[in-house]
């Protein structure tokens, strides 16, 4: 057994791998990715891949950044850990809340900081329910969010997501969590509809639940901006500005989940600036690091916040803490990811290139396999013909290519670093995967 070999079969024998089937797992084992430099991964085997997945959405600075991993060290020997908790604080994290408040797309009072974008929507529901106790309407404790969405894997956050493997045998959603239809116009809309048609149905559909469930039981609405991984969906314009007054009617909070779409990826700083949306609470994690370690951050409207100050002072507490919220390694990363995304202009860099790859990917819309090509920014989705989605991603993989099947929809969520070069050679190697998926079919 070779030294490579074995790697893959102490894997299978130590290790427990998400979204993968662990029977089948057992048997071929793992992909084994031994290093990584800007857009490109290499494997143990010396092959090279370009990540056009950014890791899971995340690696937005591409690999091997020198400048996050001195920071982290520098951190590591000034100071490696401190609480938040009974008044204590340290200067990286005062720098990055300060940072984000500055930032944020809305007028925000405070952040919460937790480690991953589970928690975060999680403490986000937490607030919710926190805030509607404080301000004397206790019923308020229902969620409202979309089929398809993912929002994590915390037991509320799996709640939230309204994908099947997130529930099935797991004894979820819990009760309280209600899902409505994914605002994906292609897909849903009933033969004739108009864009403005589809998002009124889908609207007066919300507010026929809303007036069954009492809108004095409905705490928030979980919205992502740009769906991910529900196939890369971009909700029509008009459905956000009308959910928007149908929650503001209702006075039902919207928690932004910004998770994948902060920091640039839709081609603007965030998504809710994209889509036009307001958001009463705002979550985002993986670009905030650019996935160099685990950080996620809360960011609490004033007139939340000002209700829960209010609760906490009259409790005492503030009852919510996490041993990791806003470690200073981890904020200090954060900080210095931002200040490179300001440096790289970044914003301008996905206005620039995401049209590169979106174009590009719309050139193949004639391939027999396609079937839709949509995405906004450096975040775009190619639909294939029913069932050719895994194997399409398998080939891309050995063409050197690492994409996402999400069902029938191959994702792309490339590090927003990527060049105008490396573009075309990802959708080189993507026409190549898919003129092999086409022979070995007909
Ligand atoms: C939109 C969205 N929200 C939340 C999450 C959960 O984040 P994490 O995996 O860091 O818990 C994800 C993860 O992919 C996501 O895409």
């Amino acid at each position: 057994m070779s030294d490579t070999d074995s790697l893959q079969t102490r894997d299978a024998r130590a290790v427990v791998h998400g979204l993968t089937d662990l029977s089948l797992h057992a048997k071929r084992g793992a992909s084994v990715i031994q290093s990584g430099k800007g857009v490109w991964v290499r494997d143990i085997h010396g092959r090279d891949y370009i990540e056009a997945m950014s890791g899971l959405w995340c690696i937005a600075l591409g690999y091997g950044n020198e400048r996050l991993a001195d920071v982290a060290q520098r951190q590591m020997k000034e100071l490696a850990y401190y609480p938040l908790t009974n008044h204590k604080s340290h200067p990286p994290v005062i720098a990055l809340a300060e940072k984000l408040l500055a930032m944020a797309p809305v007028p925000m009072a405070r952040i919460w900081f937790a480690s991953t974008g589970s928690e975060a929507n999680d403490c986000a529901a937490r607030l919710a329910w926190y805030f509607w106790n404080a301000v004397g309407q206790p019923e308020k404790r229902k969620f409202i969010s979309h089929r398809l969405a993912y929002h994590g894997n915390t037991i509320a956050s799996a709640s939230l997501s309204g994908v099947s493997y997130a529930h099935d045998k797991f004894n979820l959603p819990l009760p309280g969590f209600l899902h409505v239809a994914t605002p994906h116009f292609t897909r849903h809309a009933q033969p004739g509809e108009t864009e403005e048609a589809f998002s009124d149905r889908l609207i007066a559909d919300i507010e026929r639940l809303i007036a069954a469930e009492g809108a004095h039981t409905i705490a928030a609405f979980f919205a992502e901006p740009v769906m991910a991984a529900g196939g890369i969906v971009v909700p029509p314009a008009r459905y956000y500005e009308q959910l928007q007054h149908l929650l503001k009617k209702h006075d039902i909070l919207l928690v932004c989940d910004e998770v994948v779409t902060a920091f640039g990826r839709t081609g603007k700083m965030f998504g809710s600036t994209t889509m036009h949306l307001r958001p009463d609470l705002l979550v985002c994690a993986k670009a905030l690091s650019s996935a160099y370690i685990p950080i996620s951050a809360l960011m609490i409207g004033p007139r939340v916040y000002e209700a829960i100050e209010r609760q906490s002072g009259e409790l005492g507490l503030f009852g919510l803490t996490m041993t990791y919220s806003g470690h200073p390694v981890a904020s200090a990363v954060a900080l210095e990811t931002l200040k490179i995304y300001e440096e790289l202009r970044i914003v301008e860099h996905v206005q620039q290139i995401g049209p590169r790859l979106l174009d590009g990917l719309m050139h193949l819309r004639d391939h027999p396999l396609v079937k839709e090509v949509r995405g906004i920014g450096l975040l775009a989705g190619v639909e294939l013909t029913p069932g050719r989605g895994r194997e399409c991603a398998r080939v891309a993989e050995e063409e050197g290519l690492i994409v996402r099947a999400i069902g029938d929809t191959i994702a792309f969520c490339p590090p927003l670093i990527i060049s105008e070069d490396e573009v075309q050679e990802l959708l080189r190697r993507f026409a190549r995967a898919l003129d092999r998926v086409y022979a070995t079919g007909r």
